[in-house]
């Protein structure tokens, strides 16, 4: 009976090890994660202002966006608003009728609010018919483009291609 309880008590005090051990090293990875150049303020609530890319990010968005999206939304962004209404405009640069802008006021307000995982979302439906045909850091990337092209200044991070990382990012002023 004693060796028992003594049995028991073993268990007990085995599993608050163990569970110790695990707390400790869900601590340390998570640690690991935000560690190199992201820091504590990947957590911390910041808006696009903050400079959430690097032009280097945006550069890479840029290649992407030539291959795969200018067709629609047209050189910067601005979808149908970037075409010069003159006679005998060629054919290729019409972009696509139904493609909104992605840069410009009307794009800003209605996106003004929300956060850059919800951006990252939506430009992983794209192109239209393509849904998730890109990598998550190639999309990360176009959404660093689309930054860039709203004006919002590059930062010395870059945007981390994972929806919970973008969570804390708020599109706006
Ligand atoms: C075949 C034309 C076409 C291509 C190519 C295309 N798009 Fe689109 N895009 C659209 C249309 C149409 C919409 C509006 C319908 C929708 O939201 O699904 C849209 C919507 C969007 C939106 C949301 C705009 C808003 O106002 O909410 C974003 C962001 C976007 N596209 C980014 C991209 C990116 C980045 C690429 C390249 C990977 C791309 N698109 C390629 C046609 C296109």
């Amino acid at each position: 009976m004693t060796l028992h309880r003594y049995r028991n008590c073993a268990t007990a005090a085995a599993a608050v090890i163990a569970l110790a051990a695990i707390v400790f090293a869900a601590e340390q990875s998570v640690g690991a994660v935000s560690a190199p150049g992201v820091q504590a303020a990947s957590a911390a609530k910041r808006s696009v202002i903050d400079g959430v890319y690097t032009v280097e990010q945006a550069k890479r968005g840029r290649e992407q966006y030539r291959k795969r999206c200018i067709l629609c939304h047209l050189d910067n962004g601005e979808g149908q608003q970037a075409v010069p209404e003159i006679a005998g405009q060629s054919l290729e640069r019409e972009g696509d009728k139904e493609a909104p802008p992605i840069a410009g006021q009307a794009f800003l307000k209605k996106w003004n609010g929300h956060t850059a995982r919800e951006l990252f979302e939506k430009t992983s439906t794209m192109p239209v018919g393509g849904a998730n045909s890109l990598t998550p850091q190639q999309y990360a990337d176009l959404v660093a483009l689309i930054f860039e092209m709203n004006k919002f200044p590059a930062g010395p991070q870059e945007l981390a291609p994972a929806g919970d990382q973008l969570e804390p990012i708020t599109i706006g002023r």
